[in-house]
């Protein structure tokens, strides 16, 4: 099987065809998700809590980014890799640059910066000098303080026009793709109609060109709590690589995710 590129990734949006994302932070399960077929492996910066400990993502460093990028470039031969730039390593845009540099010599094949509006000057530097971008919009959690909480967000009327426009304006920036995280399933259907990049969700219901999950959670590892948009996959199966197709083939299929993982 060949690397997964944008343009793969596009032509399935084109087509119809639903794709799927899981997190990883190491070789082992990089290799495991992508002999099973997964598009795309994100380095997502979740591993500040499900590796490290913490509640909250904002302690994690653009060296930690990078470590873990390299090990599950390591081990992932056609699964696009994604890396999440973390909290405050792109306050301007030229941190913004040396930092992106980073992760993509690490491996990534693009990387995710969580923001809005104010991003527009950054995607624009970084596509020119060659770093894809994924906008991140919706739940941000490296703002969960300005938040005041993991919330969903854009159930209001304001918040989910402004939203739609914030992700046809990061697309016009040069944003390659876009992930919404936990906004309600009608306002991700708007947006992945609104852009021509692929939207990848996670807790914004059926209708994104994909979804993605963190691994922890599919694989029941997190302590217990498991989000309302998340779902077990090895309780279900009682194998780790049957629990990947299992999720690969709801997705594709649009069984998953199903009523109650989604908000509206
Ligand atoms: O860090 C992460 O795992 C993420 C996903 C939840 C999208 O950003
Ligand atoms: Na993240």
């Amino acid at each position: 099987k060949k690397k997964t590129s944008i343009t793969s990734l596009l032509k399935k949006k084109q087509n119809g065809e639903k794709f799927t994302a899981l997190t990883a932070y190491d070789t082992s399960f990089a290799q495991i998700f992508d002999e099973q077929g997964i598009d795309v492996i994100l380095i997502g910066d979740s591993l500040g809590m499900v590796l490290q400990g913490n509640n909250d993502t904002l302690k994690v460093t653009i060296d930690d980014m990078a470590y873990h990028t390299r090990c599950v470039a390591a081990g992932a031969s056609s699964a696009f890799i994604l890396a999440d730039m973390p909290f405050m390593s792109y306050a301007t845009p030229e941190q913004a640059c040396l930092n992106a540099a980073k992760l993509m010599q690490a491996g990534a094949q693009m990387v995710k910066l969580e923001g809005a509006a104010w991003l527009k000057e950054t995607i624009e530097t970084l596509t020119q000098r060659s770093v894809p971008v994924c906008a991140h919009l919706g739940l941000t959690p490296q703002s969960v303080h300005v938040f005041g909480g993991y919330k969903i967000q854009g159930r209001e009327n304001n918040a989910a026009q402004q939203m739609i426009q914030d992700a046809i304006d990061l697309e016009k920036a040069g944003a390659q793709m876009i992930l919404l995280e936990c906004v309600p399933a009608s306002l991700a259907k708007a947006i992945t109609e609104a852009v021509s990049v692929p939207v990848c969700g996670i807790g914004a219901g059926a209708d994104t060109d994909g979804q993605v999950l963190v691994m922890h959670d599919i694989l029941g590892i997190s302590s217990g709590y498991i989000p309302k948009f998340s779902k077990n996959y090895l309780t279900e199966t009682g194998d780790i690589r049957k629990a990947v197709t299992q999720f690969i083939t709801e997705v594709s299929e649009g069984a998953f995710p199903a009523t109650e993982h989604i908000f509206e």
